[in-house]
């Protein structure tokens, strides 16, 4: 408290003119009582989750649990239906356009499906962040991107084609970019995906080695248990359209819920849903495609 109401003497006032007051111990990251969906449908809600600065969150859940959803409310690409989403203490409810995109750029985003652009090479596609969105000098953005590169192990891989590199490498090129803004939140959307077992403990260990060496805070979206509790502060476990439960790996890992010792021995049979629930909108489908047989 102490400290608290000490920075917020001393910060200098162009902080406060510029930024939202964050104190650093701030949530980087807050959701209170949340709802997200699509249209009519539901996907999410009562979510409630804080992350701080430094702490890797694991969020995890089944497919279709909600976790992209989580995501892209976080990014302000998916309005929530009701609650509050905070990001560096700005409510998106609150945020203009101009805003929201001015808080992203302070975000680093790992998507499910980043693709990196095939026409440029290892460099240029690390790079394209910062020439999108700083005006850097050249010699400058040159070491930017081969100290990124060399983070992920790839620094000798600057000049290779995307063509030329495995899926693997073509992984931590992604991971590279979504750091190379130096970001204060990354959200890390499947990064071991498709990775085999050596290759996902290197992933998970750089994904604990960035946050710490850039001192952001980090959301690993991931089904992977080993990797993720290897690596993460806190735990989120999404399920049944709610938060089924949350926790240091620790404290998880001797839960008793059944639900949660589903997911974590990733059994066959219990209470983790398998089957897309049927909708309105599905049910509209089908009387078409019989009325039209
Ligand atoms: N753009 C969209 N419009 C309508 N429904 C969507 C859309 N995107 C996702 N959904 C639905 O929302 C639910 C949650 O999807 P989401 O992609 O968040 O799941 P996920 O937990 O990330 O799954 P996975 O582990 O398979 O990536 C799914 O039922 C999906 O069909
Ligand atoms: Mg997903």
């Amino acid at each position: 408290m102490v400290a608290r109401a000490l920075w917020l003497t001393v910060r200098p006032l162009w902080f406060t003119m510029l930024a939202p007051p964050l104190y650093p111990s701030d949530p980087v990251l807050r959701l209170e009582n949340v709802t997200l969906g699509y249209g009519e449908f539901t996907v999410l809600r009562d979510i409630s989750l804080e992350v701080l600065r430094g702490q890797v969150v694991a969020m995890m859940g089944g497919s279709g649990s909600g976790k992209t959803t989580l995501l892209r409310a976080a990014t302000g690409q998916l309005v929530a239906k009701s609650g509050t989403v905070e990001v560096f203490g700005q409510n998106l409810a609150h945020a203009d356009r101009a805003k929201i995109e001015s808080l992203r750029q302070r975000m680093g985003v790992l998507f499910q499906q980043g693709a990196l652009f095939t026409d440029l090479n290892v460099f240029e596609n690390v790079a394209f962040p910062l020439r999108e969105h700083l005006h850097m000098k050249p010699a400058k953005l040159l070491e930017r991107v081969l100290d990124k590169l060399n983070a992920v192990g790839l620094r000798a891989a600057a000049h290779l084609k995307i063509s030329q590199i495995s899926g693997g490498m073509a992984r931590r090129v992604a991971l590279a970019r979504a750091v190379v803004l130096e970001p204060e939140l990354v959200l890390y959307d499947e990064p071991f995906a498709g990775l085999d077992p050596i290759s996902m403990g290197i992933t998970a260990r750089l994904i604990r080695h960035l946050s710490d060496k850039l001192g952001c805070a980090s959301i690993v979206i991931t089904h992977d248990v080993a990797e993720s509790f290897a690596i993460a502060d806190q735990v989120y476990l999404v399920g049944q359209g709610v938060m089924k439960a949350h926790g240091t790996p620790a404290t998880l890992g001797t839960s008793a819920d059944p639900y949660v010792q589903q997911f974590l021995q990733g059994q066959a049979d219990g209470p983790v849903a398998f089957d897309y629930p049927e909708t309105n909108a599905f049910q509209s489908w089908l009387a078409m495609q019989r009325g039209q047989r």
